[in-house]
């Protein structure tokens, strides 16, 4: 597994803390130092399930807005609040719907973030103003225990510059946000690999906001039915910034193609540098203008590399990236929300100065 002190070669310069944890069963010392660093109001990069975060004390404005000075976030884009059990959820919350106490005992600790009537402690700034507050309990061991730790909500997007791709290692927290925060937890690689699936419990029928590791299926399963995604193409109003059309992003230009052999040999024909990342073949091959990223057939085990290998791309400095599209199925679906934002809207869909 890739250890910040293990890799030093390939760091880039950073003033913030390092400290390495064990994701298992995290040590005392790290967990402490970061516990600090969070009551004195500073910004700590951490490993959940899903992706690492930048917490900050959810229930400080001033700690908040940190958070999105150092991302670069727009004030209108609300922020997800972490707490270590349901209990705690509810104190956040003015109200507290059947549902979410059902998908609560079904799915905390784990990657589901709920909508909820906000409570009166929730500073303005964590939700963007709104009426509304973004809540969940991660399952992974280090989280948890920082949350009891500091014993307040974690306020946490994932920890990178606003657009960019989420960092599911410690090293692509480092090459974004190391000289913009106080410290580092490195837990090695997030497990999950793509950000929690958001669900809007405010409205009947819950209304999917953001699809994610668990999946529309699994949320039927308990509460009978949930209202999907909205299209970002409609006159709808947006419900949730992370739905803006280009986000999740590499730098390298990204192409989603069914199958991208031909676009990949035809853009290497004009000299272009590419990379293509497939499940098509086994084996990674680096051939002239050509990089290939062989992925894993199940979806799980996809959405787990995915960033990673975009991240590494992104290094290789590419003319393009060139993906071919998962398959069209529920459980894919997250994966081809994430690649979709990636590659960003169709061309005729932007300025022409863009297109
Ligand atoms: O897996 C995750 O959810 C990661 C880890 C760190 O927990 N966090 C994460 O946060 O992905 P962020 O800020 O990168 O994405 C949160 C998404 C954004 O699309 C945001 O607009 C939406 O949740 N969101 C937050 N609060 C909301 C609210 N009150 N109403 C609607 N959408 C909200
Ligand atoms: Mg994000």
């Amino acid at each position: 597994m890739a250890r910040a002190a293990g890799s030093a070669d390939h760091m880039p310069s950073m003033s913030c803390e390092i400290l390495t944890v064990d994701p298992e069963a995290p040590e005392a010392m790290p967990i402490a130092r970061a516990a600090a660093v969070l009551r004195a109001g500073g910004l700590v990069a951490f490993p959940t399930e899903t992706v690492y975060g930048l917490g900050a004390n959810a229930l400080d404005a001033g700690a908040v807005a940190k958070i999105f000075a150092a991302k670069g976030r727009p004030s209108t884009n609300p922020i997800i609040v972490h707490v270590p059990d349901a209990a705690t959820a509810c104190t956040l919350a003015a109200d507290w719907p059947t549902e979410a106490g059902a998908l609560a005992a079904r799915f905390w600790p784990g990657p589901l973030t709920l909508v909820l009537s906000r409570s009166a402690v929730v500073p303005d700034i964590v939700t963007a103003g709104g009426p509304t507050v973004a809540v969940r309990v991660p399952a992974h061991p280090v989280a948890q225990a920082l949350l009891r730790a500091v014993a307040f909500p974690l306020a946490a997007p994932s920890a990178n510059r606003s657009t960019r791709l989420s960092p599911t290692r410690a090293e692509h927290v480092l090459r974004d946000l190391g000289d913009r925060i106080d410290l580092l937890l490195d837990a090695g690689s997030t497990p999950g690999g793509l950000e929690s699936t958001v669900l809007d419990v405010t409205t009947e029928p819950p209304r999917l906001l953001r699809p994610g590791l668990i999946t529309p299926a699994q949320l039927v399963e308990v509460i009978g039915s949930v209202e999907p995604a909205a299209s970002d193409g409609g006159d709808k109003p947006r419900r949730s910034p992370g739905l803006l059309d280009k986000h999740y992003a590499p730098q390298t230009p990204l192409e989603l193609l069914p199958d991208g052999r031909q676009r990949v040999e035809a853009l290497a024909a004009q000299g272009l540098r590419v990379g293509w990342v497939t499940r098509a073949i086994d084996d990674g091959v680096a051939t002239g203008a050509v990089i290939t990223l062989p992925m894993p057939q199940d979806a799980k085990a996809y959405a787990a590399r995915l960033y990673a290998v975009l991240h590494n791309l992104d290094r290789e400095q590419l003319d393009r990236i060139v993906v071919d599209l998962p398959p069209d199925t529920t459980e894919w679906l997250a994966v081809q929300d994430r690649l979709r934002r990636a590659a960003g809207p169709p061309p005729e869909t932007l300025p022409p100065e863009h297109a």
